[in-house]
């Protein structure tokens, strides 16, 4: 399975070479089309309805909205069952109080994106390709950092619960049990249950970091032949880099005759900082027609290389 990411600037035509990619993939592949977006518009371009989390198109393209704060909400509810009965001697701890402030912490959507990005990727294996519409550049780039950061604070919140439980591992030969009523706290790594979740949440987010950087994972940067899609393209490339995610194509979009000479401008420099990634451009198309209900432009370039 190969997955598909459409990044860039807002306006620049995202979701419309996304949906126009997806189309295209579609004549010979499964796709599963995917908005994270969170001003959703992939049931205006192809004209339906998308009532439910999932619509099929036809019977190789089904399209899918994702509802960022239905998402959010399950993420808190799933962490404060998981703290509720991890933590269940802690007695003095009110979770409910904490969890009415926590949906307006800082990170929690990016958090409950990537959540969903995870479970799509590991869910929807009867697709051979998942194309992702992303949201504006910075919530994009936030949610793509969580993996690594996330795992690096793992590391050493393992290592603190290890020293923990060697503690009490030393505190419980010393001391050895009281009283038969009194609480004896774990101290085998086997039988703590916040360490054995650090380490599956680990392999969770490694798993997914080796799927982001990984041989089938394509980005897609999509551009317009102006200034400000070049300034904003620089920052998402420096994303990515840092990041270690693989740019594997640079599409300018809506080149017409008018902006011929910008749009080799600001190729020109986009090349020179992608070093290798090949260029794709896409002209500027007349809209739809007033019949057409739609918003897919008749795109006639093949958007993607032969060989994705
Ligand atoms: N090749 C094209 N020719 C003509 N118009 C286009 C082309 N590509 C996109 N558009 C138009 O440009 C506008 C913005 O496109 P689109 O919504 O796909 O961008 P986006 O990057 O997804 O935007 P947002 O960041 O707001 O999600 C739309 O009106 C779309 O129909
Ligand atoms: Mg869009």
């Amino acid at each position: 399975m190969k997955i598909i990411f459409f990044t860039g600037k807002g306006g620049v035509g995202k979701s419309t070479l996304a949906a126009a990619s997806a189309w295209q993939l579609s004549q010979k592949s499964r796709v599963l089309l995917v908005s994270l977006d969170p001003a959703h518009n992939l049931g205006d371009i192809f004209d339906v309805a998308i009532t439910r989390e999932k619509k099929k198109l036809s019977q190789t393209l089904t399209l899918m909205e994702i509802d960022l704060q239905k998402l959010s909400r399950e993420y808190l509810e799933q962490e404060s069952d998981v703290l509720s009965r991890t933590y269940g001697y802690l007695k003095t701890l009110n979770l409910d109080q904490y969890f009415s402030i926590l949906k307006y912490s800082p990170g929690i959507e990016e958090y409950a994106l990537l959540t969903g990005i995870a479970r799509i990727i590991q869910k929807e294996t009867a697709f051979d390709y998942i194309v992702f519409d992303t949201p504006p550049t910075g919530l994009t780039l936030r949610f793509l950092a969580l993996p690594s950061v996330t795992t690096t604070w793992i590391d050493r919140l393992i290592h603190i619960r290890r020293q923990i439980l060697e503690k009490r591992y030393t505190i419980h030969r010393i001391r050895g049990t009281l009283s038969s009523s009194e609480t004896v706290l774990d101290y085998k790594e086997e039988d703590d249950d916040i360490l054995q979740r650090l380490l599956a949440l680990n392999e969770t987010y490694q798993d997914l970091n080796r799927t982001l950087r990984g041989q089938d994972c394509h980005f897609v940067l999509v551009f317009n032949p102006d200034v400000l899609s070049l300034k904003e393209s620089d920052r998402l490339m420096a994303g990515l880099r840092d990041l270690g995610l693989p740019l594997r194509l640079l599409i300018d979009n809506k080149v017409s005759r008018e902006n011929k000479d910008m749009a080799a401008h600001v190729e020109k420099k986009i090349e020179a900082a992608a070093e290798g990634v090949p260029l794709q451009r896409i002209s500027l198309s007349s809209p739809p027609s007033p019949e057409s209900r739609g918003g897919l432009y008749a795109i006639s370039e093949n958007i993607l290389p032969e060989n994705w």
